[in-house]
C-alpha cells in the first residue's frame, strides 16, 4: 500500500450489485488500495453458511479473472423467523421482497434482527482463501424508510444509530455500522499488514 513504502496489490471486487460496489469503494479508497470492481456473476452455491457461499464464488471468480479477487456474500437473519431469509436472503428479496418480509412480522412484536457478511479474498501468493466476517445488530421497521442502499435497507434499523434505517443513511454513514463494513476493515487492516512483505510483480 502507498502508505507502507509504496507498495501495492492490485485486486479485484467481483460484485453485480452497485450499492455494495460503492460501499467497498469508500473503504478502499480511504486504505489507498487500488483494486477495480468487476459486475461479474458468480454462481452461489447452497449453504447454510455464508462463508462457504463466499469461497465457492471467490473461487469461481479467480479461476475466471486469474488475479487477487474478493467476493462477499451477505444475508438478513431474523430472530423471530429463526433467522430466516438468512442465506436465502438474495432469492426472498427477489421473490417475497421487502412487502413479503413485513407481511411475515405483521403483529410480531419481537424484532430483533442482524445482517451478516462473509468477505472472501484469494490471494494467488499465498494460494489461499482468507476470509473475514463481520455483523450488525439491529431490527425491523414496521414500514419502509428512506431510499438509499439497496436490498432490505428501508427495513433494518441498526441498534447502534439514531433509530434511522440503513435506507435513510449515506453511504458514509452506513459504513460506520454496516456488517460489510466490518468485514471490509478487517480485510482493508489484515491487507495493510501483509502488504510490506508481498513480492513484485505485486509490488
Ligand atoms: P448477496 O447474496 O450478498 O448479494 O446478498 C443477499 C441479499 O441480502 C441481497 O439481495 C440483499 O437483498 C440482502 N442484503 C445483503 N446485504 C445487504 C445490505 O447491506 N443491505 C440491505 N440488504 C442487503
Amino acid at each position: 500500500m502507498s502508505r507502507k513504502g509504496g507498495r501495492s496489490i492490485r485486486f479485484v471486487v467481483v460484485t453485480t450489485n452497485k450499492g455494495k460496489a460503492e460501499e467497498f469503494r469508500e473503504i478502499f479508497t480511504r486504505y489507498g488500495f487500488k483494486f477495480r470492481v468487476e459486475p461479474m456473476e458468480t454462481p452461489e452455491i447452497q449453504s447454510m453458511d455464508l462463508r462457504e457461499i463466499a469461497r465457492n464464488s471467490v473461487l469461481y471468480a479467480y479461476s475466471v479473472l486469474r488475479e487477487p479477487v474478493l467476493v462477499e456474500d451477505a444475508g438478513l437473519f431474523i430472530d423471530s423467523l429463526k433467522g430466516f431469509p438468512g442465506p436465502f436472503s438474495s432469492y426472498v428479496f427477489k421473490t417475497l421482497g421487502i412487502r413479503g418480509i413485513l407481511k411475515l412480522m405483521e403483529g410480531v412484536k419481537e424484532r430483533r434482527a442482524r445482517f451478516k457478511s462473509a468477505l472472501a479474498f484469494y490471494c494467488p501468493i499465498t494460494d489461499s482463501v482468507h476470509m473475514f466476517t463481520g455483523e450488525v445488530e439491529g431490527w425491523i421497521a414496521e414500514k419502509p424508510r428512506g431510499e438509499k442502499g439497496f436490498g432490505f435497507d428501508p427495513i433494518f434499523v441498526p441498534a447502534e444509530g439514531d433509530g434511522r434505517t440503513f435506507g435513510e443513511m449515506d453511504v458514509e454513514e452506513k459504513n460506520e455500522f454496516s456488517h460489510r463494513a466490518r468485514s471490509a476493515e478487517k480485510f482493508a487492516k489484515w491487507l495493510s499488514e501483509r502488504l510490506v512483505e508481498i513480492p513484485p510483480p505485486y509490488e
